[in-house]
């Protein structure tokens, strides 16, 4: 091999090399983009009941998983999150919700007929990170509870996914889908959400019908 012909391989070589470099951290940056680009925001407001050992109680949103009491809407937020590799988010307000069901249930009410946006603890600071948006909730009298609309009213999903899911007492999404789109009509709204009765949260085959709605969705890695 003369010396000209050498050199052109090697040159070849490094070039092959420096391609197939480049593609391969790039489709590992990808990866990882996809891995940080999915967020799983959730409100949820775990009841305080006796539980007399039983694990869950129905009327009353709280589980005992594992002796880690939580919330319904928490409960599906985490399996979403273990499922996809999601970040996770909870909406928290200043003033603490009631924990006994009766008074929240007041509380709620005059909420909604006040039309009250209470305050939140936190907003989300690096919303540009995602594109694929999770937001859960619970139905307080037929709607979103009004700290969901404090949430809607003080975020831009613009251009974003938004990807619904709730647990309720029979009402399902009610008319909380067609308010979302109201309060973001920039960003995509799912309407293929998901909606598990309180009553069925803690069935055994739960996580599974949650993992099989994951797997029905766009983009999902
Ligand atoms: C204040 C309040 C109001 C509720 N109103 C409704 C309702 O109108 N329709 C419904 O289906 N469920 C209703 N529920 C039941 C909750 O939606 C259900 O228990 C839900 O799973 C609670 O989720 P969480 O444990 O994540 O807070 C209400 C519960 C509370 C506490």
């Amino acid at each position: 091999m003369n010396k000209l012909r050498f050199t052109l391989l090697t040159k070849h070589l490094i070039i092959f090399l420096a391609i197939a470099f480049s593609s391969l951290s790039a489709l590992a940056e990808a990866a990882d983009n996809n891995a940080r680009r999915i967020l799983i925001v959730y409100f949820s407001q775990p009841e305080e009941v006796k539980l007399d050992g039983v694990d869950g109680v129905s009327g009353a949103s709280i589980l005992q998983k594992n002796s880690v009491v939580m919330g319904s809407t928490q409960y599906v937020a985490q399996i979403i999150q273990k499922e996809t590799g999601g970040d996770l988010f909870r909406i928290e307000t200043v003033k603490p919700y009631p924990r006994q069901h009766d008074p929240l249930l007041k509380y709620a009410e005059r909420e909604l007929k006040d039309g009250v946006r209470p305050v939140l603890k936190a907003k989300i600071q690096n919303l540009a990170d995602y594109d694929q948006i999770f937001i859960g909730y619970p139905i307080w009298w037929y709607k979103m509870p009004m700290v969901m609309y404090s949430f809607f009213e003080q975020h831009d999903f613009s251009g974003k996914t938004l990807i619904p899911f709730t647990t309720h007492g029979g009402s399902r999404f009610s008319d909380s889908l067609r308010e979302i789109k109201r309060l973001q009509p920039n960003a995509q709204l799912l309407m293929q959400g998901l909606a598990i009765s309180r009553d069925d949260v803690t069935d055994d085959d739960t996580p599974k019908e949650i993992i099989d709605w994951l797997n029905t969705l766009p983009n999902m890695p």
